[in-house]
């Protein structure tokens, strides 16, 4: 964390550095290593290296000694006089502010994955995320109506600094709606943005730019965070996927229940520019003059898991180069304004991967978002204004155990085996995806049993699981499974018990979770232990914004966008008590899998994910 206490030879601070450490990683391991690499832990695998690489190692230092100058001498030139830091942490002009989101990362996730790389990658015992190094408290996660939160709850907390209900999408209690810090910025004359790898919609974003009585209500989210709602067009970057609630239920790939075209009203009413597929989003990258508000849905529903979208490359962005994109468009907007940014990045599946109880899968998303927070990071260092990067969770999910006892008569081994989860190149719920596909495949209807379990074995664990050692009784519970425990919870089950990681929920449960930031220094109010709304908090005070004054704004401004009688507030969706816990969910069914053909309806009960 300390600068001065870094190794000149080990900087990776620019993006250019990233791109060296990975050659060294491939010259030292003999595999190519698609994550960056820490400062401290590069310098401890030279020393571990041996003398056969010593000269390769000095060619290495001369061209990072090179970079570092040169590196520091273009910022010593960008720095514009007056963007400083001041004395209390906080800059005293302009500043950017970037806010990243683990949904559902607890800290289990951190030491399976961080293991997980350092046998992946062969790298040293001491090796640490780049997270690991930014490390700065933990946050208590309860909502106002229970002590396990949901990600709604979770979320409004960080964006209106205040807790209200399980479901609550930035509205209190008592229903009234709560003004966030992404719209306190916009007034403020920020530009803003949201990042994340799950459905626009979902709860998490939708928190930062929409005021709804329960997160089931995603085609009015939609509608709000394109502008639609009383404080108009807020957000200059959406990013991510939910495609199917912007488009109307007349048109293919469609989940709105009705035939409001959002996409037609983003770019006709508050003049989105849009993309919606990855050529598009490339030729964004890069450019100047990218023109905002930008809507960039790249994936019907969620994108795909990482394990699942590297070999998807083509057609899905990663979480890092989403968050490139957005940094780097949202640089060029504020160049000549006195104000920066408000940037939401969230790595939105580890919660996913929890709920479906998936490690291997869980893995990937960690390191995805590890990449991405070192993104962020180079962005940093390299930004003509100030800024600080703050990350944390909402809240942990699936009760993750990096240990499993797995018979109770017999004493457990200390030991867990990254070795399996390595194994797999796809994710549970991409397999039983293909386990349901080739059911209703012509071959697949006709198949015998013994047809069925070698298709299992083969196709499916071997090929896609990297599971070798399946037994009999394993395949027939593919085969007998029902909606109830649907294939891809056994598939998850059975990598996780090989590789003797547990599980107790697939559901969130009410852990601690940690904090990070760029620099204690300049997050110094999140040192230590803390409740959610404190992280709120922080956001609106680095910021210098007044989101009491949005609150007051939206409250005098009581609109009836929708049809719903002479309720003030029918602009929010219909009223509902809070969540109780057995309807929790039945809601969270009905609002996500909300589908017009029964078909789809089942493939998703199917994938047996519970995505909240
Ligand atoms: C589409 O939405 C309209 C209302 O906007 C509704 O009347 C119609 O029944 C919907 N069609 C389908 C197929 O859901
Ligand atoms: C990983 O896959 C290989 C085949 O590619 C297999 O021989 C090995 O047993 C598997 N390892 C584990 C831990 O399952
Ligand atoms: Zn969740």
């Amino acid at each position: 964390m300390a600068q001065s206490d870094r190794p000149l030879l080990a900087r990776d601070d620019s993006r250019d550095s990233i791109r060296e450490a990975n050659e060294e990683d491939a010259l030292l391991t003999g595999q190519a290593s698609p994550t960056s690499r820490s400062e401290r832990s590069r310098s401890q695998k030279y020393r571990e290296a041996g003398l056969s690489v010593y000269a390769i190692l000095a060619t290495i230092t001369i061209v990072a000694l090179a970079i570092v100058v040169n590196h520091e001498s273009r910022r010593a030139h960008a720095k514009t006089p007056g963007n400083r830091w001041g004395e209390h942490g906080k800059p005293t002009g302009k500043r950017n502010l970037i806010f990243m989101v683990s949904d559902g990362m607890g800290p289990a996730s951190l030491s399976m994955t961080r293991s997980f790389r350092q046998y992946t990658e062969v790298l040293p015992k001491e090796d640490v995320l780049v997270l690991d190094e930014h490390l700065i408290g933990s946050s208590r996660t309860r909502s106002s109506n229970s002590l396990i939160t949901d990600s709604a709850a979770g979320a409004t907390a960080f964006s209106c600094g205040m807790k209200s209900y399980n479901g609550a999408i930035s509205v209190l209690p008592d229903h009234t709606p709560c003004g966030t810090v992404l719209e306190a910025a916009k007034r403020a004359g920020y530009m803003t943005g949201l990042v994340v790898t799950t459905r626009l919609t979902d709860a998490t974003p939708a928190c930062f730019a929409a005021h709804v009585n329960s997160r089931a209500y995603e085609d009015i989210i939609a509608e709000q965070m394109v502008g639609n709602y009383p404080l108009g067009q807020t957000v200059d970057v959406l990013i991510g996927g939910g495609r199917c609630h912007f488009l109307p239920n007349t048109t293919e790939g469609s989940c709105r229940q009705d035939d409001t075209d959002v996409v037609k009203m983003a770019q006709e009413e508050f003049g989105y520019s849009y993309v919606d597929n990855r050529k598009d989003f490339d030729n964004l990258r890069g450019k100047s003059g990218v023109k905002l508000p930008l809507l960039a849905l790249m994936a019907e529903t969620d994108i795909p898991y990482e394990i699942d979208r590297v070999h998807m490359d083509d057609m899905y962005p990663s979480e890092a180069e989403m968050a490139q994109l957005a940094l780097d468009v949202l640089e060029a907007a504020t160049k000549d304004s006195d104000k920066g940014f408000f940037l939401m990045i969230e790595g939105s599946r580890i919660d996913h991967a929890g709920h479906g109880n998936d490690p291997a899968a869980q893995v990937r998303e960690v390191l995805a978002h590890d990449k991405a927070f070192a993104t962020v990071l180079d962005f940093l260092e390299d930004a003509d204004a100030p800024g600080v990067v703050v990350g944390t969770s909402d809240h942990e999910t699936g009760a993750l155990a990096v240990g499993l006892q797995r018979k109770h008569e017999v004493y457990p081994v200390y030991a867990w085996y990254p070795s399996v989860l390595a194994n797999a190149s796809h994710s549970a719920s991409y397999i039983s995806h293909k386990w349901a596909a080739y059911l209703d495949s012509r071959t697949g209807q006709k198949a015998s049993r013994k047809k069925k379990s070698e298709f299992i074995r083969h196709e499916l664990f071997q090929k896609d699981f990297g599971i070798y050692d399946v037994l009999d009784e394993e395949v027939d519970s593919i085969i007998d499974a029902t909606i109830f425990w649907p294939p891809s919870w056994i598939f998850a089950d059975l990598i996780s018990q090989r590789a003797r990681i547990g599980w107790s929920s697939h559901g969130h449960t009410a852990v601690d979770v940690n904090i990070y930031a760029s620099d204690p220094k300049h997050a110094r109010a999140l040192v230590g232990n803390h409740e959610n709304t404190e992280v709120g908090k922080f956001l609106a005070d680095f910021l210098e914004v007044d989101v009491e004054a949005v609150t007051r704004e939206l409250v005098k401004k009581r609109m009836r966008t929708h049809d719903q009688g002479e309720d003030d507030w029918a602009w929010m969706g219909p009223m509902r008590p809070p969540f109780s816990e057995a309807s929790h969910d039945q809601d969270l069914h009905a609002g996500l899998y909300r589908s017009r053909s029964g078909e789809h309806f089942e493939a998703q009960i199917h994938e047996g994910q519970v995505l909240a």
